[in-house]
C-alpha cells in the first residue's frame, strides 16, 4: 500500500472559494460557446448521429480537462482564447470515453451527467460511433488550433501528439483495459495505482500539458506543469472512486455503487474509505509542491486542485 502521509487539509478560505467557482463558471461558458460552435448541426451530416454526439457533450459536465488545457497555457504567458480548440478537442475526447465507457460490454451504466446515458437512447451502435466521430473531430479540431494567429504549427503538432499518446494504449485505453481485466481479481495497491494513471490520470496530465506546450511553456514549467496533472490526475479518480460508494447521484449525475456490483478494482476497495481520502489529500499536496517553481501565477491551478480534492460532483 502507498504510505499515507498525515498533513494538514488543504482548504480554501471563502474568498479564494468563490473566486475558483466564478472563474469555473466563466472557462465553462467560454468551453462551452466554442463546443457549440464546432458541433453546431450543419444539416448536412447524418443526423442521428449528430444529436447522439450533441447529446453526450452538452449533458453537462465539470469541464474539468479543457479547463486545465486553458490554465496550462495562461500560466505560460498564451491567453486562454488562443487554445480553446484544443481545449474543445480534449473535452471531445473525454466524452468520447465516457460514451464508451457507459456501453454494456464496459461499465454498463444507464445514466451520465444527470440523463440516460448515449446508448440507452439511440442504441449501442449509435453510441459507439458517436464516440468514434468525436474522437476523430477532437484530433481535427486540434490540428486546427494552428490557424490561430500566434499559435505556432509546431506546437500544434506536439499537442497532437500528446494528445494521441496520453489516450492510447499505453495511456486512457490501456487503462481501461486493465480495469476490466482487473474486475474481480485480488490487486495489490500498486496496481490500481497504475490503473488509475493510466485510465484517467494521463488524460488530465496530458490537458494541462497541453496548454503548456501550446503556450510555449519553457522546458522547467512544461516539468512543473506535467508532476502537477500526474498528481491531480491520480487524486481525481480517487475521488471519483470516493464518490462512488458516499457520493449522491443526483449530485453525481451517475449511479452510484457500480464500482462494488462490478467488483472493480478501486481505491476504496483495496485501502478502505479513510486511508483513500487520505491518499487523494497526499496526492493534492504533492501536485501543489509541484507547482512551487511557477510562484504565484500558478495560483489558479493549485487552487483548483484543493477545489477538485472537496469536490462532491
Ligand atoms: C468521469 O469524469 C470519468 C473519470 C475519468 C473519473 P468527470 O468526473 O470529469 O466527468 P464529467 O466530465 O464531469 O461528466
Ligand atoms: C472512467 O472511469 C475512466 C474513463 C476513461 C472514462 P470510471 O468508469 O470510474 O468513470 P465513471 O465513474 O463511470 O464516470
Ligand atoms: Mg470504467
Ligand atoms: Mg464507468
Ligand atoms: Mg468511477
Amino acid at each position: 500500500m502507498p504510505h499515507a502521509q498525515s498533513g494538514p487539509l488543504p482548504v480554501l478560505s471563502p474568498e479564494a472559494r468563490s473566486a475558483v467557482e466564478a472563474r469555473l463558471a466563466a472557462d465553462r461558458r467560454a468551453i462551452e460557446g466554442a463546443l457549440g460552435q464546432f458541433l453546431r448541426a450543419d444539416g448536412r451530416s447524418e443526423e442521428r448521429l449528430q444529436e447522439a454526439m450533441r447529446h453526450s457533450v452538452f449533458a453537462g459536465g465539470k469541464r474539468l480537462r479543457p479547463i486545465l488545457v486553458l490554465a496550462g497555457a495562461e500560466v505560460s504567458g498564451m491567453p486562454a482564447e488562443a487554445v480553446l480548440p484544443a481545449a474543445c478537442a480534449v473535452e471531445m475526447v473525454h466524452t468520447y470515453s465516457l460514451v464508451h465507457d457507459d456501453l454494456p460490454a464496459m461499465d454498463n451504466s444507464p445514466t451520465r451527467r444527470g440523463l440516460p446515458t448515449c446508448h440507452v437512447l439511440y442504441g449501442d451502435a449509435v453510441a459507439i460511433l458517436a464516440g468514434d466521430a468525436l474522437h476523430a473531430l477532437a484530433f481535427e479540431v486540434l490540428a486546427r488550433n494552428a490557424e490561430v494567429a500566434d499559435v505556432p504549427a509546431d506546437r500544434v503538432v506536439r499537442a497532437i501528439a500528446e494528445l494521441a499518446t496520453g489516450i492510447g494504449i499505453r495511456g486512457m485505453v490501456g487503462g481501461q483495459m486493465r480495469d476490466l481485466l482487473a474486475a474481480g481479481q485480488p490487486l495489490a495497491g500498486a496496481d490500481v495505482q497504475e490503473i488509475h494513471r493510466l485510465k484517467t490520470g494521463a488524460l488530465i496530465r496530458a490537458s494541462v500539458r497541453i496548454g503548456g506546450i501550446l503556450g510555449g511553456a519553457s522546458p522547467d514549467a512544461l516539468d512543473a506543469l506535467t508532476r502537477y496533472g500526474t498528481h491531480v490526475g491520480l487524486a481525481f479518480q480517487i475521488v471519483d472512486d470516493i464518490l462512488d460508494v458516499v457520493g449522491e447521484e443526483a449530485k453525481l449525475g451517475k449511479g452510484t455503487g457500480s464500482d462494488a456490483a462490478q467488483a472493480k478494482i478501486t481505491f476504496p476497495s483495496v485501502f478502505g474509505l479513510a486511508a483513500s481520502q487520505q491518499l487523494a489529500q497526499d496526492a493534492t499536496t504533492q501536485a501543489m509542491r509541484a507547482l512551487e517553481p511557477l510562484g504565484p501565477r500558478a495560483r489558479w491551478l493549485r487552487d483548483l486542485s484543493i477545489h477538485l480534492l472537496a469536490r462532491d460532483r
